[in-house]
């Protein structure tokens, strides 16, 4: 059933912020969507309003028991004044796998898209134009039933807000980082729910990241949580290897978030004819390459950072040094091919961008 997305104008247009410092998800525009649902109506009542504070019970089930999901996308302006989405059904269809798997009925992916779309046309000003910026796009569903018995909720709130963003770390695109190997604390286990985007998966990660931070590291790597042994994430992100001139990530076992930025890289350097393996890798497999001189480059992959270089791995005793710190050329590249196609200025071959 179409539904008619329906707008209230904000009468309090705020002021854009420079566009030298806009960092990472701290600005917010004028509007957001809204869209509820209960057992009666199903989804239903999609608006568009001004961004405002909520009114929720604290009696919320999402408050208690954290059933909420997310996505992240982000909205381009091309020089010759498009705007332009990348692979916008990619999230969609993982917002709908993480509604199921978190006991969330799902939304029909084309009201999802409309939604994006009519948002990012309503703030189209938003959409900073400087290189390296784009609009962020946040959808998000919580739990909003009033109810403290463990169970899945009743009734829900879809929401949209929009971020204006440059470099996710901050002021830094591009610039390696450094990476201690968590061996302790673990991100997610077979069975569990590392392989879709609900809130708890990062809250989860905050302890392990504090810790790195202290030691004087940028992230963590993630090792799995059964044996401690293979290679998962890095932060928040995917992570890929280049070792003697092949290229290597984590296949997706259940644990692993299926990025769309590691899905359009994959993609990408096969298209190079450069050979791309998904299988499981274990730490101790990284350091043999690193001690051979085989490991060239390693980067996680993201909606946010997009290509995100490791300039120094640290692994127990280890310390295994990349690329004398600085970004590796294949990163360079991939960074750059994705971004041009994101911005329209080099050709779609793949069809990714809408
Ligand atoms: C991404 O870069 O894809 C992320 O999920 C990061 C986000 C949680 C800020």
């Amino acid at each position: 059933m179409n539904q008619v997305i329906e707008f209230i104008k904000s009468d309090r247009l705020k002021e854009k912020p420079d566009l030298e410092s806009l960092g990472f998800g701290k600005h917010f525009t004028d509007h957001m969507f809204i869209l509820d649902y209960n057992k009666v109506q199903g989804w239903h009542s999609p608006r568009i309003v001004p961004f405002e504070p909520l009114v929720l019970s604290p009696s919320a089930m999402v408050f208690h028991y954290g059933q909420a999901i997310f996505e992240g996308l982000k909205a381009y302006k091309t020089n010759d004044g498009r705007t332009l989405l990348f692979r916008p059904d990619k999230n969609i269809e993982r917002l709908n796998r993480s509604c199921e798997r978190m006991c969330i009925p799902p939304i029909a992916p084309d009201l999802v898209l409309e939604a994006i779309v009519r948002l990012v046309e309503v703030e189209r000003d938003w959409i900073p134009n400087k290189e390296g910026t784009s609009l962020y796009i946040r959808p998000f569903i919580i739990a909003t039933e009033p109810y403290l018995g463990v169970r899945p909720a009743s009734e829900y709130k879809f929401m949209i807000i929009l971020s204006p963003v440059g470099a996710y770390y901050s002021g830094r695109q591009l610039v390696p980082v450094k990476i201690y190997v968590e061996d302790e604390y673990v991100r997610a286990v077979p069975g569990g729910v590392g392989h879709v985007k609900t809130s708890g998966n990062y809250a989860a990660s905050l302890y392990a990241q504090k810790k790195a931070e202290e030691l004087g590291y940028d992230q963590v790597l993630w090792l799995d949580g059964k044996e401690n042994k293979y290679v998962e994430e890095v932060g928040s992100m995917n992570i890929f290897f280049k070792i003697n001139g092949e290229v290597y990530t984590p296949k997706l076992n259940g644990s692993i978030l299926s990025g769309i930025t590691r899905d359009s890289v994959i993609q990408l350097v096969k298209d190079w004819g450069v050979p791309v393996h998904e299988e499981r890798i274990s730490i101790e497999d990284i350091f043999n390459a690193y001690k051979n001189g085989e490991l060239e480059e390693v980067f996680g992959t993201g909606t946010a950072a997009v290509i995100s270089p490791v300039g120094e791995l640290k692994w127990n005793e280890h310390k295994m040094l990349l690329n004398n710190s600085e970004t590796g050329e294949f990163s360079k590249k991939l960074y750059e091919t994705i971004t041009n196609i994101q911005y329209g200025k080099a050709e779609d071959k793949f069809g990714w961008t809408k």
